[in-house]
């Protein structure tokens, strides 16, 4: 079975991180979230994956020189120009000659969704296109789904205002597609699925989903981010995916606390620094006696500074003894 991964967004909820790592490379527990979502994705019979890019291939191609990743072989689709959802899925697919049911997933998503179960669901219901869906508390940022109770859509709401939402069961980015809803992408021009094809597939009666409750996250905002690596390390999901917190690579000094934290590869922290619910990436530091808390950090904090829920990109340097709260470093809105 083959599928198409979404990774050609600006990850711009993300930054700064994503100003040195494009959003699908960071790493959730050690290993880049492309991977895990393509390693589940394998577990449900995928066996080649075409990765819709909008921009340059090459971080991905270091990351995955064999072209291939968790078993799946890879293909580069890259879009002359961002073309949106729908556009990039069609430009994806035809690019890579894609003419039988398919997968479609979006690059920020993680899940132990069971792909085969989804495929038969689909199968089974001679879908055109069939939906995953998950409950949220709060639809009102997601794509929402009205279904009957056998599955079938009523109606597909992209992102509908607060408060109007027909159910709290939302898009939860993974689709099986027959090649037919390729044909009702229109070409050359920017297509979003969520808001052009799903409420049409939906008016034919053709668009079918299932609601699961296995663990699922998007990843694309710095405190789901913080909580997909949280969750790996505190067991919070799946035993299959479990992480050790603290990488055999990283560094650190005497009389060290850490708790709830990921340390990476490459990371390095001097003498008794206090950190809690945290990561730090590759090439962070954090100094001797520093408090970090509910943090991530690419960039480096001095000697005894006190960093609360902070994203830190990979440049900065935090002064000795600085405070800093509820920032991002370099703020990316300035
Ligand atoms: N190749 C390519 N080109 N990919 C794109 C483009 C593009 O122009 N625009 C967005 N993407 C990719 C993003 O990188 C991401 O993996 C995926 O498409 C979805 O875009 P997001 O920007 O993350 O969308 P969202 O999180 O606001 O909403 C989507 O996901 C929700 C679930 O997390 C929608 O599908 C919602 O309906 C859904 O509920
Ligand atoms: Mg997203």
């Amino acid at each position: 079975m083959r599928a198409v991964v979404l990774v050609g967004g600006f990850g711009t909820r993300l930054r700064p991180l994503t100003y040195s790592v494009p959003k699908p490379m960071l790493p959730v527990g050690h290993v880049p979230i492309i991977e895990r979502l393509i390693d589940n994705l394998a577990r449900g019979g995928v066996t080649d994956v075409t990765l819709a890019l909008g921009f340059r291939p090459e971080p991905f191609m270091a990351a995955f020189p064999e072209g291939t990743c968790a078993g799946a072989r890879l293909t580069y689709a890259v879009e002359p120009e961002p073309l949106d959802t729908g556009g990039a899925i069609r430009f994806a697919a035809q690019y890579s000659g894609i003419d039988s049911t398919f997968v479609v997933a979006n690059g920020d998503v993680l899940t132990d969704l069971d792909i085969a179960a989804l495929v038969e669901f689909h199968r089974s219901r001679h879908a055109e296109a069939t939906l995953h869906l998950t409950p949220v508390e709060d639809p009102s940022a997601f794509g929402v789904v009205d279904s009957d109770e056998r599955g079938l859509v009523r109606r597909f709401i992209e992102k509908p205002p607060a408060g109007t939402a027909p159910s709290n069961l939302i898009n939860a980015g993974t689709y099986v597609f027959e090649p037919s809803v390729i044909d009702r992408i229109p070409g050359g021009r920017k297509v979003s699925i969520e808001r052009e094809i799903f409420p049409l597939l939906a008016a034919d009666h053709t668009l079918w989903a299932v609601p699961t409750d296995d663990y699922w996250i998007d990843t694309g905002q710095p405190d789901l981010y913080l909580k997909a690596n949280l969750d790996i390390i505190t067991r919070r999901r799946a035993e299959r995916s479990w992480a050790h917190g603290i990488a055999d690579g990283a560094v650190i000094g005497a009389g060290v606390a850490l708790s709830d934290t990921v340390v990476a590869n490459g990371a390095s922290i001097d003498a008794g620094a206090d950190i809690s619910d945290s990561v730090l990436l590759a090439g962070s530091h954090v100094g001797a006696g520093a408090h970090v808390r509910h943090s991530v950090v690419m960039g480096r904090v001095g000697a005894r500074a006190m960093v609360s829920n902070c994203v830190i990109g990979a440049d900065v340097v935090i002064a000795d003894g600085a405070r800093h709260a509820d920032e991002r470093i370099p703020d990316p809105s300035a």
